[in-house]
């Protein structure tokens, strides 16, 4: 980090915004490789670049609103192998407290192998994972006070749904949230009780089938009748973001597209982390979400995650694009 970025993070540090914010989700190791077109099946192809990364949607999250200035908390299982290792070195770099993290012995990181197209900005992804969940014996040791904002994974439902009603029991007025990214065998019982739904595209066209695609705001709004969130974003990449406010209509806010797409990796764990930063600050639902797309927009004109808040921050100022940060 530069003298100007700690500066700034420092300024953010001591602003009456930060939050007390724990994240419940997976961190996982992405083996990054670049490579200038997508190679078709049974190719064999050189890599232009290769990095190592701290992912996970959850960690990926948390790991931009410490950038944006919160205290965050990670709660999810850490193996005890290098890659553990380096998950946790990374998380607490960040300034990310992993104390509430659960430890496996023997266990395997979960791994990614990320193929990322130069040409496009996409990525492949091939996930492997042999590596218990957090489940909710484990999360009913993590003390319940002081938090400003719980954030949940959409992953293993039935452990996950009993952790969501601990919180909305102990705390009727912290805010909740829980994104929905695939769908998961009794996922239904997380609609009930967050505050906010972060719903993926993936998710949204397995739950309501291929048509969510021709109008998602006639999925949303049924979508809505199932679930006690009063606000639903549903995030659509190139497409922007649909939104809806419990009674009022949907809102569809375009990308916000940078001038070449670099990395696409995470870009929605970083609308996820946009949004919740928003409405933390007291943004208007709309605002939240056009702020959030804004700073996934930036992400994808740069590679990784570090500095988003700064980028932001100078675009904001009208300084310039963000300017695409350093590869990692
Ligand atoms: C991006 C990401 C990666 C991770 C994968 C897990 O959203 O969190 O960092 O490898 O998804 O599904």
């Amino acid at each position: 980090m530069n003298t100007r970025h700690s500066e700034q993070q420092a300024a953010v540090r001591d602003s009456p915004t930060r939050r007390r914010i724990l994240g419940v989700g997976i961190a996982t190791l992405d083996l990054i490789n670049t490579v200038a077109v997508y190679p078709p099946e049974d190719a064999e192809v050189r890599a232009a670049a290769q990095r190592r990364a701290r992912g996970g949607n959850c960690a990926n999250t948390l790991a931009v609103l410490a950038d944006l200035g919160h205290a965050c908390a990670w709660a999810g299982t850490l193996a005890e192998d290098a890659g553990g290792a380096f998950l946790q070195a990374d998380l607490s770099a960040r300034g990310i407290d992993c104390r509430q993290a659960v430890r496996v012995p023997g266990g395997i990181s979960p791994t990614s192998y990320v193929t990322l197209s130069q040409a496009t900005g996409s990525r492949t992804i091939v996930h492997y994972r042999d590596l218990p969940e957090l489940d909710a014996a484990a999360f009913a040791r993590i003390p319940l006070d002081g938090w400003h904002w719980i954030h949940f994974e959409g992953r293993n439902p039935h452990e996950t749904g009993q952790m969501l009603a601990r919180c909305r029991r102990a705390l009727p007025r912290v805010p909740l949230s829980v994104e929905l990214e695939k769908p998961r065998s009794g996922i239904e019982s997380l609609l009930r009780g967050p505050d906010l739904l972060l719903i993926a595209r993936g998710f949204a066209l397995a739950d309501g089938g291929p048509g969510v695609a021709d109008d998602p705001r006639v999925y949303l709004t049924e979508l809505a009748k199932r679930t006690t969130a009063d606000i639903l974003v549903l995030g659509w990449g190139e497409a922007g973001a649909w939104l809806l406010v419990r009674a009022t209509a949907p809102l569809h806010l375009p990308a916000s597209v940078p001038e070449r797409v670099v990395d696409t990796l995470g870009a929605g764990d970083v609308l996820n982390a946009g949004m919740i930063d928003g409405l933390l600050r007291g943004a208007s639902p709309t605002d939240a979400l056009t702020r959030a797309i804004a700073l996934a927009g930036l992400k994808c004109g740069r590679s990784g995650f570090d500095g988003l808040a700064a980028a932001i921050r100078r675009t904001e100022a009208g300084d310039d694009q963000g300017q695409p940060g350093p590869d990692r």
